[in-house]
């Protein structure tokens, strides 16, 4: 009998790995109910050759759960999403899947079909039996008009689905346009989920960063290694991939991503034409900013500094926390002509986001 994740929690928090959260554990049973059903209906599928004799995919109720930021509710899913013995799962950062079955549709629509997603809910669901999702929100006209019919359509093909959210599925799309027209997608959601709030106290993101160094210098092997171990730590080391936001019809990339945490170089960020729209939505979009190897700034790449300004300013706004390498302290990097008066606020703030508490005193403002 495999362990239940309940004992790998609990293993895992005499290990040191975890600290023993109450409110986490309650998620536990939810969880390893749907693992032992979906392990079931595996076992008996495999017994069947796979379906052969035409029976209805049985349903196995998943789990939307929500909750406030750094609350662990992506390393319960990804606990799970690991253990649960199932060949066709899949775990996602709900924007990048929606990104995909967007692609999919415009596809689908070339062909000349009439419901276009139908084929892409048939596809998915031919490939798939568990879709584990990160952080649903839906904050995208296109996506809330279609999410509706194509999770039915899912459901009633068997998927079971397991989420992490911020929010209550009532709030989801919350003030959206035509918002009326989302209203069954919540419906749906709360008949074929179980709703969970993880009602944990601690935002352990915080509290891992809590007195860590998060400014290195000078950029090099050392400060490289150092920030792969926080990537790591933060993480779980692998990452979603790159995430892409859509800022006024053009596409804004960050090469990696995962778990609110993305990571960039300075010149990934600053060297290519983007302005304050697109650091807001990156700002918006993640709570932890990873940005390596930021060069001396001057009137030579005037460019990239005021980008970086524009930047800063936007994640200080959105208190998204920053970590980072650069080649100097921060009121080195900016020292004399044009631009380096504007670069004193800058510099300031940087030290400021430095502060262990900082992202939290500034919350409570
Ligand atoms: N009980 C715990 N003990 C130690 N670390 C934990 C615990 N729970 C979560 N963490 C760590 O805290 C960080 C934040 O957790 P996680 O990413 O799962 O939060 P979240 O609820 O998904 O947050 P968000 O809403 O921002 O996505 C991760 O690095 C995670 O590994
Ligand atoms: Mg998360």
């Amino acid at each position: 009998m495999a362990e239940t994740l309940s004992e790998i929690y609990d293993r895992m928090a005499r290990d040191g790995a975890l600290t023993p959260d109450a409110a986490q554990h309650a998620v536990l049973p939810e969880l390893d109910c749907i693992r032992t059903e979906l392990e079931l209906r595996e076992g008996r599928r495999r017994s069947l050759l796979g379906g052969l004799f035409g029976k209805a995919p049985e349903q196995v109720r998943g789990l939307y759960l929500w909750g406030g930021v750094g609350r662990g509710k992506s390393m319960l899913m990804d606990l799970f999403h690991a253990q649960v013995a199932v060949q066709a799962k899949r775990r996602v950062h709900f924007h990048g899947f929606m990104q995909e079955v967007q692609a999919a549709l415009h596809a689908a629509r070339k062909t000349g079909v009439d419901d276009a997603i139908r084929p892409v809910a048939e596809d998915i669901a031919a490939q798939l039996r568990l879709l584990c999702f990160d952080e649903m929100q839906i904050t995208d006209i296109a996506d809330a008009m279609i999410v509706g019919r194509l999770f039915q359509m899912l459901f009633d093909r068997g998927v079971t689905v397991v989420t992490t959210s911020n929010r209550h599925p009532d709030a989801l799309y919350k003030d959206g346009l035509n918002r009326q027209l989302f209203l069954p997608f919540i419906q749906l959601l709360k008949s074929q989920l179980t709703v969970m709030e993880l009602e944990s106290e601690t935002d352990y993101r915080r509290h891992r960063l809590q007195g860590a160094q998060v400014y290195f210098m000078p950029s090099g092997s050392a400060a490289a290694a150092a920030i792969e171990a926080i990537w790591h730590d933060l993480t779980g080391g692998g990452g979603d991939g790159p995430l892409r936001l859509s800022v006024k019809g053009r596409e804004v990339t960050l090469p990696e991503h995962r778990s609110g945490v993305a990571r960039a170089s300075f010149w990934t960020l600053c060297g290519q034409p983007l302005g304050p729209a697109d650091y807001l939505a990156i700002a918006n979009a993640i709570r932890v900013l990873i940005v390596e190897d930021i060069p001396y700034l001057s009137a030579e790449n005037y460019n990239e500094a005021k980008r970086f300004v524009t930047l800063i300013d936007a994640l200080y706004e959105a208190r998204v926390r920053l970590i980072c390498s650069a080649v100097d302290l921060p009121e080195r990097l900016y020292v004399e002509g044009a631009g380096s008066f504007e670069f004193e606020r800058t510099a300031s703030r940087l030290r400021e986001m430095q502060a262990a508490d900082w992202a939290q005193a500034r919350a409570a403002e």
